[in-house]
């Protein structure tokens, strides 16, 4: 099938690259030249695992290409993905502005009959506009079917999402556009569903917004234990083994980031307010998360007095491990809250540091070498559970650090493995850990 794919970010660039693993003829189309450029030469402009392979292989292969030339992406496509950036707004209501314009654009350039799907994540009723949209500005003699076709992509694991995902939801409202639907997804093999439009969009912000309540709930169990002297990891297991609820989700911590869950659990209250229904439930999982974000600050000045003129390691900015985006990472609020009292900063990360920069510019010293940002340093904050902090030899931290006191908002340790080491370890949910042993041999 021929698909054009429209917006070159996570969403869409993991669509594009495989949709045309799975067979399919795709063009992708982004506004930005040299971010094409890029692809047109085998790199993908953000990290993610698995998929500059993929990309490179389906570029030689003439299974897909990158354009900024909207007749060349739209005029003969015979499904268009909408997969445009939906930012947040000031108000937390979600700016629709890109889906229109190429709403308008694909109306003005389209020659065949299509179908549209949009696999932004977009309030309910937005599917409803664009169709409106296309009703008024379409050529009349073409049909237009407009689909919502939400993405549940992780990022890190998006590629691996994309073709082994639980399920695939299609809202439409027309049976011949849900066939094309799913012969599209047939090379797939995974279950699909189909529902009305706005059922498919609500499946979206429901689906993330439960997932982040997960999180929270854990969180405040987690904050719980610490005052009655239980241990999180145990508890969450224990639940977790009850099949009705799950071990997913229920890792606790500093809280959740990134580019979704913070923004639709926001857009949720609005959509909810919109029609006068206040979410309170949605409402505590976001305080419940924002005040997990300021924890390890709280925790570290407790630990050591003023934080003014102290050394601090900063171990991960990446939002979580296997991406390089930084958008609402947790690390941010540490950051900013830690030079607020006057900390002096060094922040570790593999690959998150160049969008880091970008962002914060010169304020902290940021390293790719875990050992040089703990070097002198009077604590450790882990805000991102990344494999190279995970594996670090446990006393890398005594013979690097001034004081080996580790806030680690992950629960990156066992316990036990710490408690052979000269180290002061304060983390999520769980004891503790104050070790003055002197340092051992190894
Ligand atoms: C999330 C959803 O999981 C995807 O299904 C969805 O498609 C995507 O949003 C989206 O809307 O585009 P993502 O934000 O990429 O994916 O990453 P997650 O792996 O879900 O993690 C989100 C945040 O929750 C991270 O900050 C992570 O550290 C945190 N988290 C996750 C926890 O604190 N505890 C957990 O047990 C799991």
């Amino acid at each position: 099938m021929k698909i054009t794919v429209a917006g070159a970010g996570n969403v869409g660039l993991v669509t594009a690259v495989c949709f045309a693993e799975a067979g399919h003829q795709v063009t992708c189309i982004d506004t930005q030249r040299e971010k094409i450029e890029m692809l047109e030469n085998g790199h993908s402009p953000f990290f993610e695992p698995g998929l500059e392979p993929l990309l490179e292989k389906n570029l030689s292969k003439g299974q897909l290409c990158f354009t900024t030339d909207q007749n060349h992406a739209y005029s003969e496509a015979e499904v268009i993905f909408l997969a445009v950036g939906t930012p947040e707004k000031r108000d937390g209501s979600v700016d629709l502005s890109y889906i229109y314009a190429a709403t308008y654009t694909i109306a003005h350039t389209i020659k065949n009959n299509v179908i549209v799907c949009t696999k932004s994540t977009v309030p309910v009723g937005t599917n409803d506009m664009i169709k409106q949209i296309f009703q008024q500005r379409k050529p009349r003699h073409l049909r237009v079917d407009v689909v919502s076709n939400p993405e549940f992509l992780r990022e890190g694991s998006a590629v691996m999402d994309f073709f082994l995902g639980d399920r695939i939801v299609i809202g439409v409202d027309n049976p011949e556009a849900a066939s094309i639907m799913e012969q599209l997804y047939l090379p797939l093999k995974i279950p699909l569903i189909q529902t009305d439009i706005r059922s498919a969009e609500m499946i979206k912000y429901a689906s993330n917004a439960f997932l982040a309540t997960k999180i929270s709930f854990i969180n405040e169990i987690a904050n719980l234990c610490e005052k009655v002297e239980a241990n999180i990891e145990e508890v969450a297991y224990g639940m977790g083994m009850d099949k009705r609820i799950g071990t997913s989700y229920l890792q606790a911590g500093i809280g959740y980031g990134g580019s979704c869950f913070p923004k639709d659990t926001k857009a949720l209250i609005q959509l909810a307010g919109n029609v006068r229904h206040p979410f309170e439930l949605l409402e505590s999982v976001i305080k419940v998360n924002q005040q997990q974000h300021s924890l390890l600050v709280k925790k570290a000045m407790e630990l050591l007095g003023p934080l003014k003129g102290k050394k601090a390691a900063l171990l991960g900015l990446a939002f979580k491990p296997e991406t390089d985006d930084i958008r609402d990472a947790v690390s941010l609020t540490i950051i900013k809250e830690l030079l607020e009292e006057g900390s002096i900063v060094t922040a570790y990360d593999p690959i998150a540091i160049t969008n880091a920069h970008n962002l914060i510019g010169n304020s902290i010293e940021y390293t790719t070498n875990i050992r040089q940002a703990l070097k002198g340093a009077d604590f450790a904050i882990i805000a991102t559970e990344w494999d190279q902090i995970k594996h670090l030899p446990l006393f890398t931290y005594p013979d690097y650090m001034k004081e080996p006191i580790v806030l680690d908002g992950r629960n990156c340790y066992s316990l036990k493995d710490i408690e052979q080491y000269p180290i002061t370890y304060v983390s999520i949910g769980r004891p503790t850990i104050t070790n003055v042993k002197p340092a051992e041999q190894h």
